[in-house]
């Protein structure tokens, strides 16, 4: 049984510091959110207390924030160290992690070590598998540094590393004991990136809350121009909608998956792409519009509601159309889809099940028939 979700307060642009409640039981935790709040030490306070913190961080964000991390939190532990792993998805894997564990035993890391991740999602979900296996489970805070860790990664407790077979395919579930979300590391955020998050952002919408998506469309400008009061507002609300799905369904036996809706057409052009041609956000955004045409051919959907989402995706800088992706020989285009859709997460017995937008409610899952995806791939592509 669905909770019902609180509706969405917009009647204030402020950027007075937000939080976000995310009620696990023995495992809740907070959300903080707001511009500059490493400085203020009540955003620290309350932490499990240790000998030792361990900073996660990458070679791209650590030489930017590690110091102002390191400062902020210094005077609750005494000793900080930090480890630097190499930026990319590309070393989201088991070798990179073992550099965690290096360090920890380096350090001589004990059971109360708490870990901060620093960084994108990619950092978030390493520290976050190393702190929910290194003996046997440590804390950890996230403190994400890309919209998309913000409003996405860092919430939920989803952690892990890819394999070569396929993506965050070795986790755990292992929930934060805090995510802070400070909007300030967003000025040295590439707009590329900015962009991609904004996609997951924007999901919100189509998933649970119409009238969160008229605001951001409202406010299209501000979200283009990284205004702070409206990017309060966004990743709170983002923030809120992700925790009353999660607390309801930690570990997806249902409803979390419609935290995928786009993700099965996006997974397939960011693999079918080959990984890092295509942000995970913008293969989302296209995946959105085709998730959103299949909603409006199978009847669930007013097709104006769906052109205006794909509009709005466009004039935040995302991608609305699906590219071709290379095929050997002559295979067709939605086929090469087709394929690289059914090894989805989400798949039952070679069965695609897509997240489907459905006007006025929350979002659905059900299967479509392969010649209804063919349409709808090939009214969405390229030509
Ligand atoms: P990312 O972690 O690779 O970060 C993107 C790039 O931005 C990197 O080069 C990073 O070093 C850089 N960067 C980060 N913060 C910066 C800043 N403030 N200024 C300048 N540069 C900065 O990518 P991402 O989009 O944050 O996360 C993608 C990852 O998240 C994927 O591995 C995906 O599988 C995972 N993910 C996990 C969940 C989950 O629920 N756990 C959900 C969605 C995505
Ligand atoms: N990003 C999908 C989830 O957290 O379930």
């Amino acid at each position: 049984m669905t909770s019902a979700l609180t509706p969405f307060q917009s009647n204030h642009f402020d950027t007075t510091p937000q939080s976000v409640h995310i009620e696990l039981g023995a495992r809740s935790y907070d959300i903080r959110i707001g511009h500059g709040i490493w400085a203020d030490p009540q955003t620290w306070q309350g932490l499990p207390k240790a000998a030792m913190a361990l900073i996660v961080t990458n070679d791209t964000v650590g030489p930017l924030y590690e110091a102002q991390l390191r400062d902020a939190i210094q005077s609750h532990y005494p000793r900080v160290e930090t480890v630097v792993l190499p930026d990319g998805e590309a070393h989201k894997d088991w070798q990179h992690l073992q550099l965690i564990f290096d360090a920890l035993l380096t350090h001589h890391a004990d059971r109360k070590t708490v870990l901060f991740a620093l960084g994108g999602g990619v950092v978030g979900d390493m520290a976050g598998f190393a702190a929910a296996t290194y003996m046997r489970g440590v804390p950890f805070v996230q403190v994400p540094t890309t919209l998309l860790a913000q409003v996405d990664s860092s919430v939920g407790g989803k952690t892990g590393v890819n394999h070569p077979a396929g993506k965050n395919m070795i986790g755990a579930f292992y929930q934060p004991s805090r995510v802070i979300c400070d909007l300030s590391v967003f000025e040295t955020l590439p707009d590329r990136e900015y962009a991609a998050g904004l996609a997951e952002v924007l999901k919100y919408g189509p998933i649970a809350d119409v009238a969160f998506l008229d605001w951001l469309e409202a406010n299209v400008l501000g979200l283009q121009q990284r205004d702070p009061g409206v990017l309060v507002q966004a990743v709170r609300r983002s923030c809120e909608i992700k925790a009353w799905v999660v607390a309801q369904d930690e570990r997806e036996g249902g409803l979390r998956a419609i935290l995928n809706f786009g993700h099965t057409f996006g997974h397939a052009i960011e693999a079918g792409m080959g990984y890092g041609e295509w942000l995970h956000g913008e293969g989302v955004a296209a995946g959105m519009v085709m998730a959103s045409e299949l909603s409006v051919r199978l009847g669930l959907l007013p097709a104006e509601q769906a052109a205006r989402f794909k509009s709005l995706l466009q004039s935040v800088g995302l991608p609305v159309i699906g590219p071709r992706l290379p095929t050997s020989g002559d295979t067709q285009q939605a086929q090469v889809y087709l394929d690289l859709m059914r090894v989805d997460k989400k798949a039952e017995a070679g069965e695609i099940r897509f997240v489907v937008w459905r006007d006025q409610q929350v979002a659905g899952v059900q299967t479509a028939s392969d010649e209804l995806v063919a349409d709808v791939i090939h009214a969405c592509l390229s030509h």
